[in-house]
């Protein structure tokens, strides 16, 4: 396909128009001028493709760019960019190597799709000669992928800690500040948006590690499959744990880490108690937050709106125009993203990563079962740095109370043999929980 005039408009087909494309449509045909100017040229929407026609869509939107044929999209040409908001896996996979076989560039928001098929996309991409950006896949409109790949160009990054994602933020703000239950601020996360077609991905951690892997090929250069990221989601979090960890001092939130310790990375989503004046411990509702160490810049901080229409279509339409500019092209050029060459770097298992936990069991309240579970865990040389029991009300000895019991640092393999032995006690009902605790 003949490369477009610098000056000529630049035609765009939308691939979805929900949630996200239904934001990216609005700003498009309802800043023409601004965007123009960005850009250089005009940015003309030519097409929309949607799975069902007769939905009803957003008033500016003129019906007649409406399509449901993708093969005429993928053979017009005089389109020169595909923005791919559809989300799913095989479909938009296959949608976008054909795109970029047919010489077309392609942004795209989707996650999971770059998590599992990057290094194919990427590789046909630069086979073709065409580019791929992917601002929004990460972070919604928290720049944090031109962060990572611009700015901090310079840096090796040493550690990644973020809030990657708004819908687990939202549900446990919900639940921590305004006494909302669990299934009430995830119907809600879902009307605003927040949410994935399947909010199951979001809830059990999935979508914060396909976001962790990204941000890992792109700060450390390793491919990890995402079912390699230990991982743990927001579900077995109850309004208890919420209680004693502000009790204690903290704030629960899902975090996802990557650390770099020699030539070994850790990466792992995992709900964290963090202190309360940290600023991630401050990030609410569906705000994302990510801090970067960087050896030349050291600590910096990314922090926005992480999910929703519009903060999610200013990414997209970010990438949009850097597409229209040609710069988003020169970028990819010179980055080998998912380009498959050995770095050296391995996956260090969690088990050998010393935190601090928190452990909340629930005990029979009787004679000796505090003494057994303290010896079980120093037999294991876990120190214990603080306990909670309170007085049950109208409690009886023998009923069960929760116990929460804080741990110094020890290996996490040693903690979870540790409560698995605990768990087999028939004083204690199981399962207990445990969550990794950070200053
Ligand atoms: P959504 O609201 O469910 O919208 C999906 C759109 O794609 C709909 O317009 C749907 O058509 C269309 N579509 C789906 N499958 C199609 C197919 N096979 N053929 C034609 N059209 C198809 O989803 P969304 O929330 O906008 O998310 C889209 C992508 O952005 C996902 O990859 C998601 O992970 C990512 N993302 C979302 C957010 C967010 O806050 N929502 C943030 C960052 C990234 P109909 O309208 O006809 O059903
Ligand atoms: N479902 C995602 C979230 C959308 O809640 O963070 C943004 O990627």
């Amino acid at each position: 396909m003949p490369e477009p005039d610098s000056n000529a408009p630049y035609n765009i087909a939308l691939l979805g128009c929900g949630t996200v494309g239904g934001g990216v449509a609005r700003l498009l045909l309802e800043q023409p001028q601004r965007l123009a100017a960005r850009a250089g040229r005009p940015l003309v929407l030519r097409r929309v493709l949607v799975r069902d026609p007769g939905k009803p869509r957003d008033p500016v939107l003129p019906p007649q760019l409406l399509t449901t044929d993708l093969s005429a999209i993928v053979r017009d040409p005089e389109i020169h960019l595909a923005v791919e908001v559809a989300g799913g896996v095989d479909w938009a996979r296959k949608v976008i190597l054909d795109l970029l076989a047919a010489g077309k560039d392609v942004v795209t928001a989707n996650k999971a799709l770059l998590a599992e098929h990057g290094q194919e996309i990427f590789d046909t991409g630069r086979r073709h000669g065409r580019a791929v950006a992917f601002e929004a896949s990460v972070g919604g409109g928290v720049p944090i992928i031109a962060a990572l790949t611009q700015s901090l160009a310079a840096n090796r990054i040493i550690s990644l800690q973020g809030i990657l994602n708004g819908t687990c933020n939202f549900i446990l703000t919900g639940m921590s500040e305004h006494g909302r239950s669990y299934a009430e601020a995830l119907a809600d996360a879902q009307k605003h948006g927040y949410a994935e077609a399947d909010p199951s991905l979001d809830v059990n951690g999935t979508d914060a590690a396909q976001k962790l892997a990204i941000l890992a090929q792109i700060a450390f250069g390793v491919a990890v499959p995402v079912d390699q990221i230990s991982c743990r989601g927001i579900a077995n979090i109850q309004a208890a744990d919420i209680r004693f960890a502000r009790e204690l001092g903290y704030t629960i939130k899902l975090l996802a880490e990557a650390w770099l310790d020699g030539n070994q990375l850790s990466l792992h989503v995992s709900p964290v108690l963090l202190r309360h004046l940290t600023p991630l411990a401050q990030v609410r509702d569906a705000f994302n937050a990510i801090n970067v160490i960087g050896d030349a810049v050291g600590h910096t901080l990314y922090y926005g709106r992480g999910a929703g229409q519009m903060p999610t279509a200013s990414a997209v339409t970010a990438d949009i125009i850097d597409m229209a500019v040609g710069r988003a092209q020169r970028t990819f050029a010179t980055l080998s993203l998912w380009s498959g060459k050995d770095n050296g770097v391995t996956l260090r298992s969690r088990e050998t990563v010393r935190t601090r936990f928190y452990l909340r069991l629930l005990i029979q309240d009787r004679p000796g079962v505090l003494a057994d579970v303290a010896r079980l865990l120093a037999n294991h040389g876990i120190s214990i740095s603080s306990v909670i029991q309170h007085e049950a009300l109208e409690g009886h000895e023998g009923d069960t109370v929760p116990l929460v019991i804080v741990t110094h640092t020890a290996p996490t393999g040693s903690v979870l043999a540790t409560l698995a032995e605990i768990d087999r006690m028939p004083s204690v009902t199981a399962p207990s929980v445990h969550f990794p605790m950070e200053d």
